[in-house]
C-alpha cells in the first residue's frame, strides 16, 4: 500500500519499520529462532500481535450499537474494518503520532477550538508547529468561526467533541463543514462519546477521508492504567501511521487486558447508567447552590461549574481533601470535577452546600 500524499517529507522517505514489516509478510514457521528472545520464559517471552485484528473486530462489534448503528446516516456508508483501526499507548500516542506523521516542523500551523485538552497545543509545539487557537463562544462554548479556521486552512485541526474542559458537544454538521472547507484533517477527540446520546462522528468516517477520529479506554471503559487509546480513520490514513508509531509499543498485557474489558462489557455498560444518573442529580443539586454561577450542561462524565468566587471554593475543597480542576484560566472561576462514586459525590456535594453557607 503506499503511504498517504500528506505525509511529512522525512517520513514518505522511509521503509515500514522492519517488526511491523516482518508481520505483514504472513508467513508460517514452525520454529522462529529470529527475535533473541528467552525461549524458557513463559506466558510474554514473544513479542505482541501488531496487527491485532480480533481485538479490533471486538471493539467495532462492541462501539457498533453504542454509536454507528444508532445514526440512521451512518447505514448509507460502508462498515469500519480492523483496517480503519489503529490500538495506541493511550490517546497521547494518538496525538503525538499524529502531528509527527502529517505536520511538517517549523512550517505548518495546526488549529485547536478552544479551550480544550492542553495535550494538543502541548505536543503540537513540541513539534514546533504554528498552533492557532480558535476560540470556542457562545453561551454554552460550543461554537466558533468557520471561516477563521478556513482562512487559516491548517494542516490539522483539533476538536475535542465532546469537549474536556467544556463537557459540551458541538453540532454534528459542524465537523462536516470542517471536513469539506479545509484541505488538512479533521482531527475529532472522542474520548468522552460513551457518556452522551448525541452521535458520533464515526458515521462521517467513510465519507470525509481527511477525518480522524480518537478513542480511548481510559475514560469509560475504566482502563486508564492499561493505556490503550484508538485511532480510527481511512485505512491509508492508519498504514501511513504505522511507519511512525513504536513498533510493539501496545504491549500482550495490555491486549489481553483490553480483550477481558470488551469480552465481558455488561458491568462496564451499567456503570455508564450509573455516571449519567449521578451526573443529573449533582447538575441539579449544584445549579441550586448559592456558591455557584452556572453549571454547564454535561455530556461528559465530569462537570463544569462556574463559581462566584472559585478559590475560596477551591481552598475549602482542599481543606476537606477533595481535589477538583481548577479551570479559571480558560473559563473564570470556574472547577471541573470528575463524577466519582455515590460516596464521592455526596462528600463533594456536602462541602459545595456548606461552601454555600448550608
Ligand atoms: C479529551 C481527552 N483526550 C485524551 C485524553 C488522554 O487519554 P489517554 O489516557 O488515552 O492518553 C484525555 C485525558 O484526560 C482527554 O481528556
Amino acid at each position: 500500500m503506499p503511504i498517504h500524499p500528506n505525509t511529512r517529507t522525512a517520513v514518505s522517505k522511509l521503509a515500514i519499520p522492519s517488526p511491523i514489516k516482518k508481520y505483514f509478510l504472513d508467513e508460517e514457521w514452525e520454529i522462529d529462532l529470529s527475535n533473541n528472545t528467552n525461549p524458557y520464559s513463559e506466558k510474554f517471552s514473544e513479542y505482541p500481535d501488531v496487527h491485532q485484528y480480533n481485538l479490533k473486530n471486538l471493539y467495532l462489534s462492541r462501539i457498533s450499537p453504542l454509536s454507528v448503528s444508532a445514526d440512521p446516516s451512518s447505514q448509507q456508508y460502508p462498515p469500519l474494518t480492523p483496517d480503519n483501526i489503529l490500538f495506541t499507548v493511550g490517546s497521547m500516542e494518538g496525538i503525538d503520532i499524529l502531528l509527527k506523521t502529517f505536520c511538517e516542523p517549523n512550517k505548518d500551523t495546526i488549529c485547536i477550538l478552544h479551550p480544550a485538552f492542553s495535550a494538543y497545543e502541548h505536543w503540537g509545539l513540541i513539534h514546533n508547529l504554528e498552533v492557532k487557537n480558535i476560540p470556542l463562544v457562545g453561551e454554552n462554548l460550543n461554537s466558533f468561526s468557520l471561516a477563521d479556521v478556513v482562512k487559516i486552512n491548517p494542516k490539522m485541526i483539533w476538536v475535542c467533541n465532546p469537549n474536556n474542559p467544556t463537557s459540551t458537544m458541538l453540532k454534528r454538521d459542524v465537523i462536516e463543514q470542517l471536513c469539506v472547507s479545509i484541505d488538512g484533517f479533521v482531527v475529532v477527540d472522542e474520548a468522552y462519546i460513551e457518556f452522551t446520546d448525541q452521535p458520533s462522528s464515526l458515521a462521517y468516517l467513510n465519507k470525509y477521508k481527511n477525518l480522524i477520529i480518537l478513542r480511548t479506554f481510559s475514560k469509560a471503559w475504566g482502563l486508564a492504567g492499561v493505556r490503550c487509546g484508538i485511532i480510527i480513520a481511512d485505512p491509508l490514513v492508519i498504514h501511513t501511521l504505522r511507519y511512525v508509531q513504536l513498533p510493539y509499543g501496545v504491549s500482550s498485557p495490555t491486549q489481553e487486558l483490553v480483550n477481558q474489558c470488551l469480552s465481558h462489557p455488561e458491568k462496564t455498560f451499567e456503570s455508564w447508567q450509573r455516571i449519567k444518573k449521578e451526573r443529573e442529580n449533582m447538575m441539579d443539586a449544584l445549579s441550586t447552590l448559592g456558591a455557584v454561577e452556572r453549571v454547564f450542561k454535561s455530556e461528559t462524565n465530569f462537570i463544569l461549574v462556574v463559581l462566584k468566587d472559585s478559590r475560596r471554593v477551591i481552598k475549602l475543597l482542599k481543606e476537606h481533601r477533595i481535589k477538583v480542576l481548577d479551570c479559571s484560566t480558560s473559563i473564570p472561576s470556574s472547577i471541573r470535577v470528575s463524577v466519582g462514586t455515590e460516596d464521592e459525590n455526596r462528600k463533594f456535594m456536602e462541602v459545595m452546600r456548606k461552601a454555600s453557607g448550608l
